[in-house]
């Protein structure tokens, strides 16, 4: 699990080993994760240091990344140092340290607005949001979904619309090609409960599908 201390991450973290699962977070802080746990495993690592990637991948059957909180918003509000490319470097590496350890399954948390669901957004949102406030953000991502799509990898994206700490409902929509509006959101909790359940469920290997309420 990359990204395993973020909000998502903890999130996944948590519906996975409640599924039986045995996981490894990998995070900057793993201190910052506060789960204990006998299946669960803590690494250091950072996705744009390769090396840590390499130590941490034999041996694991699938990836899971939900690595972000770059955009400019955020970077502003809790003066976080901007990582560019984050998404699209430190996926370059994961796919690399995959290859070479022979780990097939990648699920890949990436956004709303990204590849062809920017389209299906209101043009208003699209030139407030998509082409301000994300636009770095999104070009990392949009990088990154084509490094995914072309790998030999047994890949999903998964799209959300805007997060939120609510509750799991288990009343979510997931598929290609959703129509969002404007007010379009989804518990993180629900995104952990798609990306869990495709670990074992394999509905959309080599698809992109995103997820909202
Ligand atoms: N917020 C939204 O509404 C929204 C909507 C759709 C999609 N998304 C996407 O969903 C994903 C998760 O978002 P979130 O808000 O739930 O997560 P988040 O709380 O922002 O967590 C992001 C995680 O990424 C980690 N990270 C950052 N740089 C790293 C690096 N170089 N190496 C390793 N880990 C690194 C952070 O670790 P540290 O704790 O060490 O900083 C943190 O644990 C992101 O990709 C985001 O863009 C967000």
């Amino acid at each position: 699990m990359l990204g395993a201390g973020g909000a998502s991450g903890r999130r996944i973290v948590d519906r996975a080993l409640a599924e039986g699962h045995e996981v490894t977070a990998f995070a900057r802080q793993p201190s910052s994760l506060e789960i204990d746990h006998s299946h669960l495993t803590a690494a250091r690592g950072d996705v744009l240091a390769p090396e840590t990637l390499e130590a941490t991948m034999p041996g694991q059957d699938a990836v899971v990344w939900a690595v972000g909180g770059h955009d400019l918003l955020r970077t502003l509000l809790h003066g976080q140092r901007r990582q560019r490319r984050l998404c699209a470097d430190g996926t370059a590496n994961v796919l690399r340290a995959m290859r070479s350890a022979d780990v097939p399954r990648f699920l890949c948390q990436s956004s709303w607005g990204v590849g062809d669901s920017h389209g299906r957004a209101p043009a208003h949102f699209r030139v407030i949001v998509f082409r301000t406030l994300l636009r770095a953000e999104l070009a990392d991502k949009e990088a990154q979904e084509r490094l995914v799509r072309a790998s030999d990898r047994q890949w999903t994206i998964v799209r959300p619309s805007r997060l939120t700490d609510d509750p799991a409902t288990g009343r979510y929509r997931a598929g290609p090609g959703l129509p969002f509006s404007v007010r379009a959101h989804v518990p993180r909790a629900d995104v952990a409960d798609l990306l869990v359940r495709e670990l074992s469920e394999r509905r959309f290997v080599r698809e992109t599908v995103e997820v909202t309420l």
